[in-house]
Protein backbone atom coordinates (compact mmCIF):
# COMPACT_ATOMS: atom_id res chain seq x y z
CA UNK A 1 0.00 0.00 0.00
CA UNK A 2 1.13 3.70 -0.97
CA UNK A 3 2.10 5.75 2.04
CA UNK A 4 0.41 8.87 -0.05
CA UNK A 5 -3.39 8.45 -0.62
CA UNK A 6 -5.14 10.45 -3.41
CA UNK A 7 -8.75 10.97 -3.53
CA UNK A 8 -10.33 13.00 -5.84
CA UNK A 9 -13.89 14.86 -5.74
CA UNK A 10 -15.33 17.91 -7.30
CA UNK A 11 -11.62 19.29 -8.40
CA UNK A 12 -10.37 19.03 -4.72
CA UNK A 13 -7.62 16.49 -4.50
CA UNK A 14 -7.19 15.62 -0.72
CA UNK A 15 -3.51 14.07 -0.05
CA UNK A 16 -2.95 11.75 3.44
CA UNK A 17 0.24 10.93 4.04
CA UNK A 18 -1.16 7.41 5.03
CA UNK A 19 1.87 5.62 7.73
CA UNK A 20 -0.07 6.39 10.85
CA UNK A 21 1.69 3.53 13.18
CA UNK A 22 4.16 5.87 13.09
CA UNK A 23 2.41 8.63 12.96
CA UNK A 24 2.89 9.52 9.29
CA UNK A 25 6.86 10.05 10.19
CA UNK A 26 8.19 10.80 6.93
CA UNK A 27 10.79 7.96 5.82
CA UNK A 28 12.29 8.33 1.82
CA UNK A 29 9.68 6.06 0.34
CA UNK A 30 6.93 8.60 1.83
CA UNK A 31 8.52 11.28 0.39
CA UNK A 32 9.11 9.90 -3.14
CA UNK A 33 5.61 9.37 -2.86
CA UNK A 34 4.68 12.64 -1.89
CA UNK A 35 7.02 14.62 -5.01
CA UNK A 36 5.84 11.73 -7.50
CA UNK A 37 1.65 12.88 -6.33
CA UNK A 38 2.58 16.49 -6.50
CA UNK A 39 4.20 16.38 -10.03
CA UNK A 40 0.77 14.22 -11.10
CA UNK A 41 -1.62 16.68 -9.77
CA UNK A 42 -0.26 19.59 -11.03
CA UNK A 43 -0.79 18.35 -14.55
CA UNK A 44 -3.82 17.16 -13.29
CA UNK A 45 -6.57 19.08 -15.32
CA UNK A 46 -9.59 17.88 -13.01
CA UNK A 47 -7.81 19.16 -10.04
CA UNK A 48 -8.44 22.87 -8.26
CA UNK A 49 -7.26 22.60 -5.17
CA UNK A 50 -4.67 20.33 -3.34
CA UNK A 51 -5.86 19.05 0.29
CA UNK A 52 -2.25 17.37 2.55
CA UNK A 53 -3.67 15.59 5.99
CA UNK A 54 -2.08 12.75 8.21
CA UNK A 55 -4.15 9.27 8.38
CA UNK A 56 -5.37 9.04 11.87
CA UNK A 57 -6.75 11.30 14.56
CA UNK A 58 -3.41 11.47 16.42
CA UNK A 59 -0.63 12.74 13.61
CA UNK A 60 0.04 15.31 11.02
CA UNK A 61 3.00 14.29 10.53
CA UNK A 62 5.38 13.27 13.62
CA UNK A 63 8.87 14.21 11.79
CA UNK A 64 11.24 12.88 9.65
CA UNK A 65 11.37 9.08 10.55
CA UNK A 66 14.49 9.55 12.80
CA UNK A 67 15.33 5.62 12.67
CA UNK A 68 16.62 6.60 8.79
CA UNK A 69 18.56 9.81 9.89
CA UNK A 70 20.05 7.97 12.81
CA UNK A 71 22.64 6.30 10.39
CA UNK A 72 24.11 9.22 7.80
CA UNK A 73 27.13 10.62 8.03
CA UNK A 74 27.65 14.40 6.81
CA UNK A 75 27.33 13.65 3.20
CA UNK A 76 24.56 12.00 3.39
CA UNK A 77 22.69 14.18 6.14
CA UNK A 78 23.35 17.42 3.77
CA UNK A 79 21.85 15.83 0.80
CA UNK A 80 18.85 14.01 3.07
CA UNK A 81 18.37 17.89 3.85
CA UNK A 82 18.37 18.84 0.14
CA UNK A 83 16.66 16.27 -0.50
CA UNK A 84 13.27 17.15 2.00
CA UNK A 85 13.91 20.52 0.88
CA UNK A 86 13.14 19.92 -3.07
CA UNK A 87 10.09 18.05 -2.25
CA UNK A 88 8.72 20.59 0.10
CA UNK A 89 10.00 23.14 -2.52
CA UNK A 90 7.71 21.27 -4.95
CA UNK A 91 4.75 21.57 -2.99
CA UNK A 92 5.36 25.52 -2.48
CA UNK A 93 5.38 26.21 -5.78
CA UNK A 94 2.44 24.39 -6.99
CA UNK A 95 0.58 26.85 -9.38
CA UNK A 96 -2.58 25.56 -7.46
CA UNK A 97 -3.42 26.39 -3.84
CA UNK A 98 -2.78 23.79 -1.18
CA UNK A 99 -3.88 23.48 2.30
CA UNK A 100 -2.47 21.84 5.29
CA UNK A 101 -5.63 20.04 7.03
CA UNK A 102 -3.61 19.05 10.32
CA UNK A 103 -5.08 17.09 12.53
CA UNK A 104 -2.91 16.05 15.41
CA UNK A 105 1.25 16.38 15.96
CA UNK A 106 2.70 18.41 13.14
CA UNK A 107 6.18 18.29 14.30
CA UNK A 108 9.66 18.43 12.47
CA UNK A 109 9.32 17.40 8.98
CA UNK A 110 5.62 17.90 9.53
CA UNK A 111 6.14 21.41 10.95
CA UNK A 112 7.68 21.69 7.79
CA UNK A 113 5.35 20.54 5.40
CA UNK A 114 2.33 22.15 6.72
CA UNK A 115 5.01 25.24 6.33
CA UNK A 116 4.94 24.41 2.53
CA UNK A 117 1.66 24.65 2.06
CA UNK A 118 0.14 27.75 0.92
CA UNK A 119 -2.78 28.07 3.36
CA UNK A 120 -2.99 26.14 7.62
CA UNK A 121 -6.05 25.12 9.25
CA UNK A 122 -5.40 23.40 12.12
CA UNK A 123 -7.97 20.97 14.54
CA UNK A 124 -7.96 21.88 18.16
CA UNK A 125 -5.52 19.23 18.91
CA UNK A 126 -2.82 19.65 16.55
CA UNK A 127 0.49 20.82 18.08
CA UNK A 128 3.34 22.09 16.36
CA UNK A 129 7.06 21.81 16.68
CA UNK A 130 10.53 21.65 15.49
CA UNK A 131 12.14 19.16 18.38
CA UNK A 132 15.10 18.85 16.13
CA UNK A 133 17.72 20.14 18.72
CA UNK A 134 15.96 17.92 20.89
CA UNK A 135 18.21 14.81 19.02
CA UNK A 136 20.94 17.25 18.47
CA UNK A 137 20.43 18.05 15.18
CA UNK A 138 18.63 21.43 13.45
CA UNK A 139 15.17 21.12 11.27
CA UNK A 140 16.54 20.59 7.61
CA UNK A 141 13.50 20.42 5.27
CA UNK A 142 13.29 23.84 5.41
CA UNK A 143 12.10 25.20 9.19
CA UNK A 144 14.54 27.64 9.68
CA UNK A 145 13.43 29.31 6.53
CA UNK A 146 10.14 29.43 6.38
CA UNK A 147 9.61 29.79 9.70
CA UNK A 148 10.72 33.02 10.74
CA UNK A 149 9.54 34.89 7.43
CA UNK A 150 5.83 33.43 8.68
CA UNK A 151 5.89 33.89 11.99
CA UNK A 152 8.59 36.35 12.68
CA UNK A 153 12.51 36.03 13.95
CA UNK A 154 11.97 36.21 17.70
CA UNK A 155 8.87 33.65 17.98
CA UNK A 156 10.58 31.04 15.71
CA UNK A 157 13.85 31.36 17.54
CA UNK A 158 11.79 30.67 20.51
CA UNK A 159 9.86 27.36 19.02
CA UNK A 160 13.29 26.41 17.46
CA UNK A 161 15.78 26.80 20.35
CA UNK A 162 13.69 25.63 22.73
CA UNK A 163 11.98 22.39 21.11
CA UNK A 164 8.59 23.10 22.63
CA UNK A 165 5.17 22.32 21.39
CA UNK A 166 2.74 25.00 20.43
CA UNK A 167 -1.00 24.08 20.70
CA UNK A 168 -3.12 25.33 17.88
CA UNK A 169 -4.71 28.22 20.18
CA UNK A 170 -1.57 29.39 19.85
CA UNK A 171 -0.42 28.69 16.49
CA UNK A 172 -3.39 30.76 15.49
CA UNK A 173 -2.63 33.82 17.71
CA UNK A 174 1.10 33.88 16.16
CA UNK A 175 -0.18 33.53 12.63
CA UNK A 176 1.23 29.92 11.92
CA UNK A 177 -2.16 28.74 10.99
CA UNK A 178 -4.74 31.06 9.77
CA UNK A 179 -8.07 29.04 11.26
CA UNK A 180 -7.98 26.79 14.13
CA UNK A 181 -11.71 24.05 14.35
CA UNK A 182 -12.54 20.89 16.14
CA UNK A 183 -10.87 17.50 14.93
CA UNK A 184 -14.75 16.64 13.98
CA UNK A 185 -14.77 19.88 11.73
CA UNK A 186 -11.87 19.57 10.23
CA UNK A 187 -12.48 18.03 7.00
CA UNK A 188 -15.58 20.03 6.12
CA UNK A 189 -13.96 23.29 7.25
CA UNK A 190 -10.91 22.66 4.44
CA UNK A 191 -13.06 21.49 2.16
CA UNK A 192 -15.57 24.52 2.69
CA UNK A 193 -12.56 26.79 1.87
CA UNK A 194 -11.29 24.49 -1.01
CA UNK A 195 -14.71 24.84 -2.46
CA UNK A 196 -14.96 28.65 -2.29
CA UNK A 197 -10.67 28.98 -3.71
CA UNK A 198 -12.52 26.91 -6.70
CA UNK A 199 -15.40 29.64 -7.54
CA UNK A 200 -12.27 32.09 -8.40
CA UNK A 201 -10.15 32.60 -11.63
CA UNK A 202 -7.85 29.95 -11.65
CA UNK A 203 -4.52 32.04 -13.25
CA UNK A 204 -5.39 34.42 -10.54
CA UNK A 205 -5.26 32.37 -8.27
CA UNK A 206 -1.23 31.13 -9.89
CA UNK A 207 -0.37 34.20 -10.61
CA UNK A 208 -1.30 35.11 -6.66
CA UNK A 209 0.76 32.34 -5.06
CA UNK A 210 3.67 33.16 -7.57
CA UNK A 211 3.69 36.97 -6.61
CA UNK A 212 3.29 35.77 -2.84
CA UNK A 213 5.95 33.48 -2.97
CA UNK A 214 8.20 35.72 -5.29
CA UNK A 215 7.83 38.62 -3.77
CA UNK A 216 8.66 37.12 -0.30
CA UNK A 217 12.53 36.66 -1.54
CA UNK A 218 12.92 40.49 -3.43
CA UNK A 219 13.24 43.63 -1.67
CA UNK A 220 9.60 45.19 -2.05
CA UNK A 221 10.51 47.89 -4.55
CA UNK A 222 11.17 45.28 -6.84
CA UNK A 223 8.26 43.10 -5.97
CA UNK A 224 5.81 45.56 -6.72
CA UNK A 225 7.61 45.55 -10.14
CA UNK A 226 7.00 41.98 -10.10
CA UNK A 227 3.05 42.26 -9.15
CA UNK A 228 2.13 45.06 -11.49
CA UNK A 229 3.61 42.46 -14.20
CA UNK A 230 1.35 40.02 -13.44
CA UNK A 231 -1.22 42.34 -12.86
CA UNK A 232 -0.85 42.98 -16.00
CA UNK A 233 -0.74 39.66 -17.79
CA UNK A 234 -3.95 38.46 -16.31
CA UNK A 235 -5.22 41.79 -18.13
CA UNK A 236 -4.76 39.70 -21.50
CA UNK A 237 -6.79 36.78 -20.21
CA UNK A 238 -10.33 35.92 -20.99
CA UNK A 239 -10.03 35.02 -16.96
CA UNK A 240 -10.57 38.45 -16.47
CA UNK A 241 -12.87 39.50 -19.17
CA UNK A 242 -15.23 36.95 -17.93
CA UNK A 243 -14.94 37.35 -13.81
CA UNK A 244 -15.69 41.44 -14.50
CA UNK A 245 -18.65 40.62 -16.47
CA UNK A 246 -19.94 38.39 -14.36
CA UNK A 247 -19.61 41.02 -11.75
CA UNK A 248 -21.45 43.54 -14.29
CA UNK A 249 -23.61 41.25 -15.06
CA UNK A 250 -24.60 39.96 -11.54
CA UNK A 251 -24.21 36.58 -12.14
CA UNK A 252 -21.50 34.06 -11.42
CA UNK A 253 -18.30 33.51 -12.85
CA UNK A 254 -17.25 30.85 -14.81
CA UNK A 255 -13.88 30.71 -15.38
CA UNK A 256 -11.74 28.59 -17.76
CA UNK A 257 -8.21 29.18 -16.38
CA UNK A 258 -7.84 30.80 -19.79
N1 LIG B 1 10.38 9.00 13.22
C1 LIG B 1 10.23 7.68 13.31
N2 LIG B 1 9.27 7.08 14.06
C2 LIG B 1 8.43 7.87 14.72
C3 LIG B 1 8.52 9.26 14.67
C4 LIG B 1 9.54 9.83 13.87
N3 LIG B 1 9.68 11.16 13.72
N4 LIG B 1 7.54 9.79 15.45
C5 LIG B 1 6.87 8.76 15.96
N5 LIG B 1 7.39 7.60 15.53
C6 LIG B 1 6.96 6.23 15.84
C7 LIG B 1 7.38 5.82 17.24
O1 LIG B 1 8.72 5.38 17.25
C8 LIG B 1 6.39 4.71 17.50
O2 LIG B 1 6.80 3.56 16.82
P1 LIG B 1 6.75 2.11 17.57
O3 LIG B 1 5.28 1.92 17.90
O4 LIG B 1 7.23 1.16 16.53
O5 LIG B 1 7.60 2.24 18.79
C9 LIG B 1 5.14 5.22 16.82
O6 LIG B 1 5.55 6.17 15.87
C10 LIG B 1 4.16 5.90 17.77
O7 LIG B 1 4.84 6.94 18.44
P2 LIG B 1 4.90 7.06 20.04
O8 LIG B 1 6.15 7.84 20.37
O9 LIG B 1 4.74 5.72 20.67
O10 LIG B 1 3.59 7.93 20.30
P3 LIG B 1 3.34 8.89 21.57
O11 LIG B 1 1.89 9.25 21.47
O12 LIG B 1 3.85 8.30 22.81
O13 LIG B 1 4.22 10.20 21.25
C11 LIG B 1 5.10 11.96 19.87
C12 LIG B 1 3.91 11.02 20.15
C13 LIG B 1 4.78 12.69 18.56
C14 LIG B 1 5.23 12.96 21.01
C15 LIG B 1 6.39 11.15 19.74
O14 LIG B 1 6.15 10.10 18.82
C16 LIG B 1 7.57 11.94 19.25
O15 LIG B 1 8.14 12.71 20.00
N6 LIG B 1 7.98 11.70 17.98
C17 LIG B 1 9.18 12.31 17.44
C18 LIG B 1 8.97 13.76 17.11
C19 LIG B 1 10.24 14.36 16.55
O16 LIG B 1 11.26 14.49 17.21
N7 LIG B 1 10.17 14.76 15.26
C20 LIG B 1 11.29 15.39 14.59
C21 LIG B 1 12.06 14.38 13.83
S1 LIG B 1 13.41 15.12 12.97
Amino acid sequence: MSFVVVEKTDRIAWVTLNRPEKLNALNNQVLQDLEQTFATLEEDPEVGVVIVTGAGEKAFVAGADISELKSLDTAGARTQALRGQAVLQRIESMPKPVIAAVNGFALGGGCELALACHIRIASENARFGLPEVSLGIIPGYGGTQRLPRLVGKGVALDMILSGDMVPAADALRMGLVSRVVALADLKAAAEKLARTILTRGPLALRHAIAAVNEGMEMPQDRGLQYEAALFGLLAASQDMQEGMGAFLEKRPAAFKGL
